[in-house]
């Protein structure tokens, strides 16, 4: 496997899209009382894209320090299983499946969290697909599907989350990027103007609400071990074998992969109350591969 299968890797292609819904179980019993203290005690968090990967991850930290999360995805098991997790472990969850790509279905989406849960503090924009063609072997298709699920997907959730905060005169926004947006790899054309664009979008609605209670940042993370770099089916002592033979050559820094639990505790923070006066920055969380290259000397020098 080389560094292209892994860039591009299971990262999902233009699923087809699904037709909206929700968990019917879920949809209007009362937010369940917490149990333990935390950070986002009983604030209304939302994420896109958290059936799998970061965005579960980010989703069960969140429940864990005593946030309502609102969260979807596409995959309907997915999400249920997730729900699940959350409220088996004495969290509030509610999964809503819709696609990032569709417009009513992310007004939707987040109308419904903002309604059940009081409003939106805290927004995670994190759903995402790769890509890992050079641009003379990508469809357009291909293209439209990568900048429509990161970049206007962005777009989109933004344009409906940001009317709930304005009314609260405050909101964190937080969009996942990636190092991909600072660091291009040959087949990253598609996904790396797609994170790029997230950045753009980012720096500028951050100016536009800046003095009206909410602020914005981009996360920026390195490859994460998640079913969007993970071939599927791949046994775990294999995975395990391989990424010890991965980090260090292609992260100088910490020289591993980063866990998702890792990455959602940056997002943890950038939500936090502990960074008052950040707004439309790049925070790149990649043990360091983007900060530069070991120096290597030729072979037998
Ligand atoms: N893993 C990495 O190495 C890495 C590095 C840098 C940045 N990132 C970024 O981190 C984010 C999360 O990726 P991950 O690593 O956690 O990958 P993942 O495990 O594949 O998760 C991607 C999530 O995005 C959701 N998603 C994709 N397309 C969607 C759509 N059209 N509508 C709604 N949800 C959609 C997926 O849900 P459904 O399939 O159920 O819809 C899934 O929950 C992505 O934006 C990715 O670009 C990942």
């Amino acid at each position: 496997m080389g560094r292209r299968s892994v860039l591009g890797g299971a990262a999902a292609l233009g699923l087809a899209g699904t037709a909206f819904g929700t968990t019917a179980h879920a949809a209007d019993a009362p937010p369940k009382e917490r149990t333990r203290a935390g950070r986002f005690q009983g604030k209304s968090v939302l994420i896109t894209g958290a059936t799998s990967g970061i965005g579960r991850a980010a989703a069960k930290a969140f429940a864990d320090e005593g946030a309502h999360v609102g969260f979807c995805g596409r995959r309907v098991e997915l999400g249920r299983q997730v729900e699940r997790e959350i409220r088996d472990a004495g969290g509030e969850a509610t999964y809503v499946q819709a696609d990032v790509r569709l417009e009513a279905q992310v007004r939707a989406f987040v109308d419904r969290v903002a309604s059940r849960y009081g409003g939106i503090d805290v927004a995670f924009n994190n759903a995402g697909i790769g890509s890992g063609k050079p641009p003379h072997e990508m469809s357009v298709e291909e293209w439209d599907d990568v900048q429509s699920t990161n970049a206007r997907g962005v777009f989109l959730a933004i344009k409906y989350e940001v009317p709930h905060m304005l009314r609260a005169q405050r909101g964190v926004i937080i969009c996942t990027s990636s190092s991909a947006a600072e660091q291009a790899r040959p087949g990253s054309a598609a996904y790396s103007a797609s994170k790029r664009a997230v950045q753009g979008i980012v720096k500028a609605a951050a100016l536009a609400y800046g003095t009206r209670g909410i602020r914005l940042n981009a996360l920026l993370p390195g490859t994460t071990d998640t079913p969007f770099v993970r071939p599927p089916g791949i046994p775990d002592a294999d995975w395990s074998t391989y990424k010890r033979a991965w980090g260090p050559l292609n992260v100088d820094g910490l020289e591993r992969m980063a866990e998702a639990e890792e990455i959602a505790r940056a997002v943890l923070g950038l939500a936090s109350d502990d960074f008052p006066y950040m707004t439309g920055a790049s925070i790149t969380v990649d043990g360091g591969s983007t900060t530069g290259r070991k120096m290597l000397q030729p072979s037998g020098t």
